[in-house]
């Protein structure tokens, strides 16, 4: 299938390489000539685990290529997925001006058939305002379908979740949008669940905010184990092994993070708002998710009485495990708040160190992460990068002024750093 992608963030150019992976002749467009410039000469705007590799490949395969050009996309494309970012308005509610612009600028291009899909997370009923912004500004008059397919890829995980998924979402009206996307989506080997559009679109804000709902619930029950002297990990694993609760996103920690879930559950409540239902339940969602923090923040104050003058060593600085996106970051926040507090911090991730230094100056960057320790006062993990698993903690023990270490991550084993010497605080154990 010729297929045209309109905007190259995580979801455009992982859906626009994949989609060449799997045999489809794909343009991607951005209308920022220096990402498109990046790309074009074999750049990664972005760091995913394999995309660069996957990139290069389908480039010179040519099934892939980039251009800044709308009307260059929408020329080649007979299907175009628009994967713009819809950022939040100040009060949570979804910015959704890149998504009409898009709209407008595909109606002024268009000169045959196309299938119009949105694959960025919008509101409920978006898709008939794409519908009739297309027909109000397409001159030539010609027929098109819109279709929506949201996308649920996990960043860090991107490829795999695309080539792998547990489920392809279509929104859609007609049979002809239904036979087009089931072609390209044919060599994938997933159930692919056709609805109307409206459900489409639910079905992603409903299924992140649910799963945001699992990460506190976890978390509070965490709270009720430390009170009570239980494990949290223990009591996730008797949970998860219920098939009908499930194992995965029972891991209590600093809380969620990151450019989706704390959006999505702000325009989830909007949504749901303007709709005429006060979603109480999802608010508690992210009182929850705040509070992890605070009591995190006071755990460590508490342990050292005053964090002022004291150096703290930090280790993870990425929303999460896999990726340089520190957008909505836990740790980042983490970071701030202890820098609030008067301390000195020594920091350190795998991967997100150039993205933090234009949010979080005034620390001093380690470039190896059993160094971060040496002078510490204390040492915290605050994200769940899985080569923190390991440290040399006989060595990090040795560095630290004092042996003590903040876990918000759960990554060891209480009783194993105790037997190091440590004093080990953790989530929920
Ligand atoms: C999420 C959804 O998983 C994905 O389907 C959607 O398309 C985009 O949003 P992503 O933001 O990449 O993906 O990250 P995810 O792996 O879901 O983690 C989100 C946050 O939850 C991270 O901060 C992570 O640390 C936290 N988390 C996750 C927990 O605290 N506990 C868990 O058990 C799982």
């Amino acid at each position: 299938m010729k297929i045209c992608i309109i905007g190259t963030g995580y979801v455009g150019l992982v859906t626009g390489t994949c989609f060449a992976e799997i045999g489809h002749d794909v343009t991607c467009v951005d209308n920022d000539p220096a990402k498109v410039k990046i790309l074009q000469s074999g750049g990664m705007p972005i760091y995913e685990p394999g995309l660069a590799e996957m990139v290069r490949k389908n480039v010179d395969a040519r099934r892939l290529r980039f251009t800044a050009s709308t009307s260059e996309g929408v020329a080649h494309g007979d299907v175009i997925f628009i994967a713009v970012p819809t950022p939040p308005h100040a009060d949570g509610s979804v910015d959704l001006s890149f998504i009409e612009k898009v709209a407008r600028e595909i109606a002024g291009a268009m000169t045959a058939y196309k299938v119009v899909v949105d694959k960025s997370t919008v509101p409920v009923r978006t898709g008939d305002k794409v519908s009739e912004t297309i027909k109000r500004y397409c001159k030539a008059k010609v027929e098109f379908d819109v279709v929506s397919n949201p996308e649920f890829l996990r960043e860090g995980f991107a490829i795999e979740d695309f080539l792998k998924p547990d489920r392809v979402v279509i929104g859609v009206r007609s049979d002809r949008a239904v036979s087009a996307m089931r072609e390209i989506y044919a060599p994938i080997h997933a159930p692919i669940i056709v609805t109307d559009i409206n459900s489409a679109e639910l079905i992603k804000h409903a299924a992140n905010s649910f799963l945001a709902l699992k990460i506190s619930y976890i978390n509070a029950v965490a709270v009720l184990c430390e009170a009570s002297g239980a494990n949290v990990v223990e009591v996730a694993n008797g949970m998860g092994m219920d098939a009908r609760i499930g194992r995965r996103f029972l891991d209590a920690g600093l809380g969620y993070g990151g450019s989706c879930f704390p959006k999505d559950l702000s325009a989830f409540v909007k949504i749901s708002e303007q709709l005429g239902y006060d979603f109480r339940l999802l608010k508690e969602v992210q009182r929850i998710n705040a509070g992890q923090m605070d009591r995190f923040v006071k755990k460590i104050i508490e342990t050292l009485w005053v964090a002022k003058e004291k150096t703290i060593g930090v280790l993870g600085l990425a929303f999460k495990q896999n990726t340089d996106d520190v957008r909505q970051s836990p740790a980042i926040e983490l970071c701030q708040r202890l820098i609030a507090e008067g301390a000195i911090l020594r920091v350190h991730d795998p991967q997100a160190m150039s993205k933090a230094k234009a949010v979080l100056k005034d620390v001093t960057y380690v470039d190896e992460m059993n160094d971060v320790a040496i002078g510490c006062d204390a040492l915290v993990i605050a994200t769940e990068w899985p080569e923190f698993r390991k440290l040399d903690l006989n060595r990090v023990k040795r560095e630290l002024t004092h042996p003590i270490l903040f876990d918000g991550r759960n990554l060891f084993d209480p009783a194993e750093m105790e037997k190091l010497g440590f004093v080990y605080k953790s989530i929920g154990r």
